[in-house]
């Protein structure tokens, strides 16, 4: 590795960084700041720092044996799916790291990775209290519709990251869109809908789903809006985002409708799973500056679920509780850049 890789005294304004493509110097200085949704997305991520040992699992083994069969089924293969996402997120950020360039948005990224291996020992630490760790990391061998999904997920990571080109960090910036807006939220709201009777797994997914909503997801929508900012960005790409969106609902309706159609709970229906999935897209869409392309629909059940919880309002624990006022920080304008 050439040395100017870590010191480059000849390097380019840390103000005039560039998110892809340029000279950087090799400083991480937070004082300078070219966009300020970056320094603010990482004062409010670090601000929800939280550990897995803090969400009560001793009696989740207890609960998960009183959820019925298909319950069971739901839980297992829901943990089974979200585990799979935030592994593949955590290599995926480390990839897209390496391409980019300035140096604070790299850093923000830096504390992005170390969430999402949070995100994954939890769901060890969840498991592990459960008694079926070993049989839901390994579900994915054994089970088509687990690993197709996966498959697909890995699959539109890979094909842009190997690429250093504006167009091609453009849509692997929104590989990474889909993966936190897109392909976790079915999976947060069958947790949400199982509830009280299993309240380890439901609190557990309301940290992730904080981090993911609240932080992440904003931390990638305004790194895609600033990518197609600062470089001329072909029409033919935007064309592939939208078929890159239009294939995240898909995949998640895909196994949404697996799931039901093997363990149908409580109320769940193809129709009110599209109208989710579709509001979701759309509202991921204006996020990062386009429009919306799916049936708009009144906001579901689903979503509201999953709202609900990210209510800081709503938190009943004494973790919660103490760190209220830090999670009151997510009033900040992310977008405001
Ligand atoms: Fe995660
Ligand atoms: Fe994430």
């Amino acid at each position: 590795m050439n040395s100017k890789h870590y010191y480059n005294p000849k390097g380019e304004e840390i103000l005039d960084e560039k998110i892809f493509g340029g000279n950087p110097s090799g400083f991480v200085d937070f004082n300078r700041s070219k966009y300020k949704w970056d320094s603010n997305i990482y004062d409010l991520m670090n601000a929800n720092t939280w550990f897995p040992s803090e969400v009560n699992t001793s009696t989740e083994k207890k609960n998960f044996e009183q959820l019925t069969e298909n319950e069971q089924a739901i839980y297992k293969m829901t943990f089974a799916q979200l585990s799979f996402n935030d592994s593949a997120q955590e290599e995926y950020l480390s990839d897209f790291r390496r391409l980019a360039n300035n140096r604070l948005i790299k850093s923000v990224i830096s504390l992005q990775i170390m969430q999402e291996v949070n995100h994954s020992k939890s769901y060890a630490v969840l498991l592990d209290a459960c008694g079926n760790s070993d049989e839901v990391f390994n579900l994915y061998k054994y089970n088509d519709a687990l690993n197709t999904k996966n498959q697909k997920i890995a699959q539109q990571f890979a094909r842009y990251i190997d690429g250093n080109s504006v167009d091609k960090m453009l849509l692997s910036a929104m590989a990474s869109v889909n993966l936190e807006g897109i392909y976790f939220l079915l999976g947060f709201s069958y947790i949400y809908l199982l509830g009280d009777k299993v309240p380890g797994a439901r609190d557990m997914i309301k940290f992730i789903a904080r981090d993911e909503l609240n932080t992440h997801l904003p931390l990638f929508a305004n790194i895609f809006k600033t990518i197609k900012k600062e470089n001329k960005i072909q029409t033919s790409t935007i064309d592939s985002v939208y078929t890159m969106i239009n294939d995240a609902v898909n995949i998640e309706l895909e196994y949404g409708n697996y799931l039901l159609s093997q363990y149908p709970i409580m109320g769940v229906t193809p129709e009110l799973m599209k109208r989710t999935v579709h509001n979701y897209a759309n509202d991921r869409l204006k996020k990062i500056g386009l429009d919306p392309i799916f049936t708009q629909s009144d906001t579901t059940y689903l979503q509201k679920l999953v709202t609900k919880h990210l209510n800081m309002n709503e938190v009943k624990s004494n973790f919660f509780e103490s760190n209220v006022s830090n999670y009151a920080k997510s009033s900040i304008n992310l977008d405001d850049f």
